[in-house]
């Protein structure tokens, strides 16, 4: 067992690591946005999770890029107050993956992905078409924290869409692991108290 005392040193590269290696499996919010110009942007991000229920908060942590400039995503939603989350599973995790990648912001992801958009019913970005739940959602607050510092947006889902047998399993959804590797739900196990 290693024991690693952040303030003596440590340095950032293996911080990041631990990090993205010990706090696995990470839920994958798949964000499409709207540029300025209506332009449907679409990017992964995997320090996403929920807060509340009542109201149903959810959390996302974007990073700027190394230049120091924001990611599209975020300053998409500082701009426009709407986003939407699309679930991940098998048969998107190549497109997801892809769609990480730094795209122009004239380009849309989810033109060069083949991908297709479906209206929202509550907010103006749409969601992907064919994904088995999204969430949309409205900005609640936009916090600037860490070094960098990052965006932490926290955010009130406003609808949900689902497939309802996602109330039953979860089979078949992506989590991100640490490096470039992911795992997809395949075995669950109820455990009753
Ligand atoms: C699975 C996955 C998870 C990611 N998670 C995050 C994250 O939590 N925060 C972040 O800033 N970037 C994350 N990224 C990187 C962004 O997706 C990437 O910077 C993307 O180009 C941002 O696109 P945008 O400029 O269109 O917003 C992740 C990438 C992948 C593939």
């Amino acid at each position: 067992m290693e024991t690693l005392v952040v303030d003596q040193g440590a340095d950032r590269r293996t911080i990041a690591r631990l990090m993205f290696n010990l706090i696995v499996p990470r839920p994958i919010a798949w964000i499409t946005t709207l540029s300025e110009n209506g332009k449907v942007n679409l990017a992964p991000f995997s320090f996403y999770n929920g807060i509340t229920t009542r109201p149903p908060l959810i959390m996302v942590s974007i990073g700027r890029r190394k230049d120091g400039s924001s990611k599209d995503t975020a300053r998409n939603i500082r701009r426009s107050g709407e986003f939407v989350v699309n679930l991940v599973t098998e048969e998107f995790l190549e497109a997801m993956v892809k769609s990480g990648q730094d795209f122009p912001p004239e380009e849309s992801e989810l033109e060069a992905l083949g991908l297709e958009a479906e209206p929202s019913v509550a907010v103006a970005p749409p969601r992907v078409k064919g994904v088995k739940a999204a969430l949309e959602c409205k900005l609640y607050e936009l916090i600037e924290i860490g070094e960098a510092p990052m965006d932490l947006v926290i955010a009130r889902v406003v609808a949900f869409h689902y497939e309802p047998k996602l109330l039953e399993t979860s089979k078949g959804v992506v989590g991100r692991l640490g490096g470039k590797r992911y795992t997809i739900v395949d075995n669950e196990v109820e455990v009753i108290p």
